[in-house]
């Protein structure tokens, strides 16, 4: 990840090195073709000059000498020649006739007499006649100008320089130092999934590490993804607890049922027990134990698989969903002498039926369960957080000291005859709806187990 990212960053400093480059040549050359455009002008106001000096078929001495004169000031070497080749004037001999004054001034300026490099020519028209040629070749410059143009090249190439090596240079601390921060939040990453991996749970990836986390106020893709990472691995830790949690309850629970079944199955074959009706009757009822035990894990499994998974929500008439849970219910109460109430207004929520169903269920069994006198009382309506539901029974109730375990699994009372699955069966989905549960009760006078749901 680091050296790809700095791989990125040298790339991109090789590209801006190579438009300054670009740019420095492009600078140079507009310079260049600037300085010979100003050239080019010159020499046609030469030309100019020198046509308007052939007047009426004939050159004008005069004038034609000023013109040759101009183009040596203007540095150029040149020479005219006529119709017929003849050469009529040269710069050489008007350097001859110049007074000593000018001469020693142009002598500052060029290198005299004689200019560099090839001649180029130039045809001379008037009223489109052919009237001779003007040839051309630069007279070497002295003095400030053409050291002008050296020094504003050289400025410009020492600019594109300057500015490369402080870009460039920035570019390079700014790929160590983002390098650095970016890829730090995502090697902490790597540590902790690998930690995961070998299997400690505990491992969290430390939010808000880099440098510039306080500057901004929205959390970025990476911060997002520790926060995700961090869920995922209490829900792992999670799921490892529980599972262990219930492996030994399980070993546990399985103990009892099948060291009664081998103990009276050595009683039989040792003789002590001479009925074996007896002896299958019980090794019967432990079996349906272990049964009803499997039944059990089966339901907590899917209780807790379903914090992963929640469904979708539906809407429900809150009187007839409950109705259809306690009508279920309604004979085995009535067999018992006790009555079952149920309070609430017509109203309409949405929730999780299948969860909400096996809640209901749990609750209202528990109650059955653990009445012995007086009755039950099923009751709704709308709250603050959205609605509730309450089972209330007339029960042997239970002490503070109770109440704090009979969430945990397997957790039963001395009167009970189930599993010890129900509650925990319960605070799990509770807990996976958002909703959340209460308990009131006082040993001998009953319970009330109320349920807040979330509204939407
Ligand atoms: N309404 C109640 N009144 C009094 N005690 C209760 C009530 N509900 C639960 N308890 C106590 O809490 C314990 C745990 O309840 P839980 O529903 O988890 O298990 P259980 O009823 O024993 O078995 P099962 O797994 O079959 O439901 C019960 O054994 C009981 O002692
Ligand atoms: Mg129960």
């Amino acid at each position: 990840m680091r050296t790809k990212l700095f791989l990125s960053f040298l790339f991109v400093i090789l590209i801006a090195l190579l438009s300054n480059l670009v740019f420095e040549r492009l600078i140079i050359n507009d310079f260049n073709a600037y300085v010979k455009g100003s050239e080019e002008d010159r020499i046609y106001w030469i030309m100019a000059s020198v046509e308007g000096s052939y007047k009426n078929g004939t050159w004008d001495d005069f004038l034609l000498q000023e013109a040759v004169h101009w183009a040596a000031m203007l540095g150029f070497e040149t020479y005219v020649t006529d119709q017929n080749n003849r050469q009529i004037i040269s710069t050489s001999d008007i350097l001859a006739h110049l007074n000593p004054v000018m001469l020693k001034r142009m002598a500052s300026l060029f290198e005299l007499p004689t200019g560099y490099g090839e001649y180029t020519w130039y045809p001379l028209y008037v009223e489109g006649n052919e009237i001779g040629k003007i040839y051309f070749r630069p007279l070497k410059r002295l003095g400030f100008l053409p050291q002008k143009e050296e020094i504003f090249r050289k400025r410009g190439r020492q600019f594109l320089l300057i500015t490369f090596a402080i870009a460039g240079g920035g570019a390079i601390f700014l790929s160590f130092v983002f390098t650095f921060f970016l890829s730090k939040p995502l090697r902490l990453l790597t540590e902790a999934a690998e930690e995961v991996a070998a299997g400690n749970f505990s491992t969290r990836v430390k939010l808000n590490q880099g440098p510039f986390s306080k500057l901004f106020k929205r959390r970025d893709e990476i911060e997002r993804l520790s926060e995700t990472f961090n869920y995922m691995v209490s829900a792992l830790q999670r799921e490892d607890a529980l599972r262990k949690h219930l492996t030994s309850n399980i070993a546990h629970e399985l103990r009892t049922p099948l060291t009664i079944v081998k103990g009276n199955l050595e009683a039989l074959e040792d003789g002590v027990i001479k009925d074996p009706k007896e002896v299958f009757a019980r090794i019967k009822s432990e079996i349906d134990r272990i049964i009803d035990l499997v039944q059990g894990i089966e339901d907590i499994t899917h209780a807790e698989a379903s914090f992963f998974k929640k469904g979708k929500k539906e809407e429900i008439e809150l009187e007839e969903f409950i109705r259809n849970i306690t009508d279920s219910y309604q004979s085995v109460i009535r067999e018992k002498g006790l009555y079952l109430h149920m309070e609430g207004p017509i109203m309409r929520v949405k929730t999780y039926p299948d969860k909400l169903h096996i809640i209901l269920k749990n609750l209202i069994n528990n109650a059955y369960r653990y009445t012995d006198d007086g009755g039950i009382t099923v009751s709704w309506g709308p709250s603050n957080r959205g609605f509730f539901i309450e089972v209330k029974d007339t029960g042997k109730g239970m002490d503070d000291k109770e109440i704090k375990k009979i969430f945990d699994r397997f957790y039963k009372g001395e009167s009970s005859q189930g599993r010890g699955l129900g509650l925990s069966i319960v605070k799990e989905l509770v807990e996976t709806i958002g909703a959340e549960i209460t308990v009131q009760s006082k040993p001998g006078k009953g319970s009330l187990f109320r349920v807040e749901f979330p509204a939407s």
